[in-house]
């Protein structure tokens, strides 16, 4: 007899993280997926999911009674949202509620936002840490995934890596090691992780390795036969950096490379890590990664 798949519907799943967590949750077999996109988005985006058998179901962000309705009859509900509807998190909480949701998994997937005295050190992720109390006023089951940087994104133009034109600029402590998760597993893990019954009301930390700066230029030069001039800010230069930003956002890449520096909240130790029985081994590492990467956040 075949067994009943569990109802999971991914917000924002056409988005740069939400794909691979639509990908893995399908790709999983446990799971009956609908992506919830809003209305007039780009269809393009979504044909893909449709193609692997992902359904899809049209909402208006603005109306609550849309959200409801499409949220229904889903057991999970995975926000993949990203940083320009972070603040609409506790409305979909809300929302997922009202619909009889049993878990929801707020849009986390980043630096660790769990972690003691991380709201005082990072308040840049205010929306992060109001959705976190949202949810667990709201009754329903929770699990927040940390999964420190996404390895496609991390070593690109945004983190200034322009490894196709050689130079690469590395700032503060560049010895200090960070986790990096590529998305294929983030996808992966996050499938397998949802139905341990470990996840309910948790953390669940995922972990593909813990590399520093320096290790990952000479991991890129081995991996690409290619010399990278590398710029170094000191700890003092990017401080300042970060000081004379004209806003939060124009220093938000700053803030998070001197909170890999000060080694807040960007390293998971390994024993920490979630450990994956069907995917033991990360599907990608920078290493196994970096020579076919064309290092492009684009093309994540
Ligand atoms: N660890 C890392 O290195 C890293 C890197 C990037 C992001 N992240 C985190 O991953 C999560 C997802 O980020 P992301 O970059 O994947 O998100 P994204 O691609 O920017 O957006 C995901 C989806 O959100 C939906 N959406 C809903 N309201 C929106 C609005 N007002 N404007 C724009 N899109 C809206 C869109 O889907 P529809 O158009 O279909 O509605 C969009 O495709 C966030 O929590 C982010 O902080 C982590």
């Amino acid at each position: 007899m075949a067994t009943k798949k569990h109802t999971a519907a991914v917000i924002g799943g056409s988005g740069l993280l939400g794909k691979h967590i639509v990908s893995g949750l399908l790709e999983n077999g446990s799971y009956d997926v609908t992506v919830i996109s809003r209305k007039g988005s780009d269809e393009s985006k979504l044909a893909p999911l449709v193609a692997k058998g992902a359904k899809v179901a049209h909402v208006d962000f603005a109306e609550q009674d849309s959200l409801v309705s499409a949220l229904k009859g889903q057991e999970i509900v995975i926000s993949t949202v990203g940083a320009a509807a972070l603040a609409e998190q506790p409305k979909l909480i809300e929302a997922a509620k009202a619909a009889g949701v049993r878990r929801f998994v707020p849009s986390e997937f980043g630096l660790d936002s769990c972690a003691p005295g991380i709201r005082e050190y990072f308040p840049a992720l205010g929306y992060k840490y109001a959705a976190q109390d949202a949810l667990k006023a709201s009754g329903l089951e929770y699990t927040f995934i940390i999964t420190g940087f996404f390895l496609e994104t991390q070593f690109t133009s945004v983190f200034y890596w322009d490894v196709p034109g050689g130079k690469v600029t590395v700032k503060g402590d560049t010895t200090q090691p960070f986790t990096v998760t590529s998305l294929v597993d983030v996808g992966r893990w996050t499938a397998e992780a949802l139905l341990d019954p470990a996840s309910k009301n948790a953390t669940v930390y995922l972990v593909g390795e813990n590399i520093t700066y320096d290790e990952a230029v000479k991991t890129v030069e081995k991996a690409t036969g290619k010399r990278l001039e590398v710029t170094r800010a000191s700890k003092e230069e990017l401080e300042a950096a970060i000081a004379g930003a004209p806003n939060l956002w124009a220093s938000f890449v700053d803030l998070l490379l001197r909170a890999i520096s000060d080694g807040r909240g960007l390293t998971v130790a390994k024993d920490k890590a979630w450990k994956s029985k069907a995917h033991p081994t990360p599907a990608r590492t920078l290493a196994s990664w970096a020579p076919t990467a064309s290092f492009q956040a684009a093309d994540a």
